[in-house]
């Protein structure tokens, strides 16, 4: 395959960005199965970040957002234990031909931090968090040094009382201020990618819209790129600038923000954004839901389409073979037989059964 051709086939949200910070090629992860053998649950993943851009991906429970998150530099599942194949350049290095020390090296200063949907798992119960937070931080530096950095981080994301909270243990701190600890704690390494899987799930609206705002307005006065992983297709239009979404361990369909949601050309991407509920006028009945549930992993690979025992715009062309990726437009990309074809689906198809998760 051509260079030309290999670029074409791949879903890229920004081509624009002519050295992107992280560029996920092709990744493939393949876990092991409790049967024995593998099941593969990333199947051809590609994207990219911008330097200092906030890109989502998106999809339903299932679709395979952690464990790409997870793949990019190794964390479980995706570690040793599995198979992993592709490339992962970050800052133009292949993170997936780095040895572990590297590895490690990557998720330190300047590097890639992780904030994860469960503050109160990610964080140590009994630990303080200073001692905690204080791994985040370079090595060298003096107690008091450290203190102050850590204290002005926790008053930057909105801790009323630093010094207090560094002495406390994180049983002491409610959802909304521990998630913003972990923000405060991942910004400690001064990352240049902070991936962030589902920050806010956890906390109530309010408390998540208040952590995602600090989030994105911290990471842009710092210039640090943000990679979000979601299942909320609004904070998607709230947020990122990218997107890619995600279904059955593909990407189906990427783009700039405004693009994929004005125009939506996947019908998975169409029936999430039908989804998604607006406050104004909505009836319980207007919600549409998506028919089904995601097929298990094992059996994704047998379908051509994945989306296809869902879709409502099926047809006979969609069982012939994969669908081959599409370019909409230099930036706005598809994954569908009938792409370009479609007319915009009948509202009584969006089914009720499932509700997206
Ligand atoms: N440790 C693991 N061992 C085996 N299979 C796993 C493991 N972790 C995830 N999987 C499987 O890999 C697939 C993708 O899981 P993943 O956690 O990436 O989904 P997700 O899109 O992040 O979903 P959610 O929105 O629920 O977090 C799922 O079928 C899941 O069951
Ligand atoms: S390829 Fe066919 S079944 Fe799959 S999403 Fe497109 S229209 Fe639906
Ligand atoms: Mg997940």
């Amino acid at each position: 395959m051509t260079a030309t051709e290999t670029e074409r086939e791949r879903p890229v949200a920004d081509r624009s960005a002519d050295a992107p910070l992280l560029d996920v090629r092709d990744l493939h992860v393949s876990l092991p199965s409790p049967g024995g053998g593998f099941v593969e649950v990333v199947r051809g993943v590609s994207f990219r970040v911008a330097p200092g851009g906030f890109h989502a991906l998106v999809g339903e429970s299932g679709c395979g957002k952690s464990v790409t998150a997870m793949a990019l530099t190794r964390l479980p599942p995706a570690d040793a234990a599995a198979r992993v194949s592709g490339r992962v350049l970050f800052r133009g290095r292949d993170l997936l031909a780095a040895s572990p020390r590297e590895l490690r090296a990557a998720r330190r200063k300047g590097g890639v931090a992780y904030v994860f949907q469960e503050a109160m798992s990610a964080l140590n119960p009994v630990l303080r968090l200073r001692t905690q937070m204080r791994e985040a931080l370079p090595r060298g530096l003096s107690r008091a040094a450290a203190d102050d950095r850590l204290a002005a981080l926790l008053g930057e994301v909105g801790l009323p009382d630093p010094r207090a909270a560094l002495r406390a243990h994180p049983c002491e701190l409610s959802g909304g201020m521990a998630q913003r600890a972990c923000i405060a704690m991942a910004l400690a390494q001064e990352p240049a990618l902070l991936l962030a899987d589902e920050p806010t799930t956890a906390l109530d609206v309010l408390v998540q819209r208040k952590v995602l705002d600090l989030l994105r307005d911290l990471c842009r006065a710092r210039g640090t790129a943000v990679l979000l992983v979601t299942h909320n297709l609004a904070l998607v239009s709230e947020y990122a600038e990218t997107v890619s979404v995600l279904y059955a361990g593909q990407v189906v369909e990427d783009g700039p923000v405004p693009d994929v949601l004005a125009a939506p050309a996947h019908p998975y991407a169409e029936a999430l954004l039908r989804a998604v509920p607006r406050i104004e006028g909505t009836r319980p009945e207007d919600l549409a839901t998506i028919p089904g549930r995601v097929p298990p992993p094992r059996d994704w690979v047998a379908l051509p389409c994945a989306f296809a025992p869902r879709c409502p715009r099926a047809a006979a062309s969609c069982s012939a073979a994969p669908a081959p990726w599409s370019g909409l437009s230099p930036r706005h990309g598809v994954r569908c037989v009938r792409a370009g074809a479609l007319a915009p689906a009948p509202a009584e198809q969006a089914g009720a059964e499932q509700e997206v998760e």
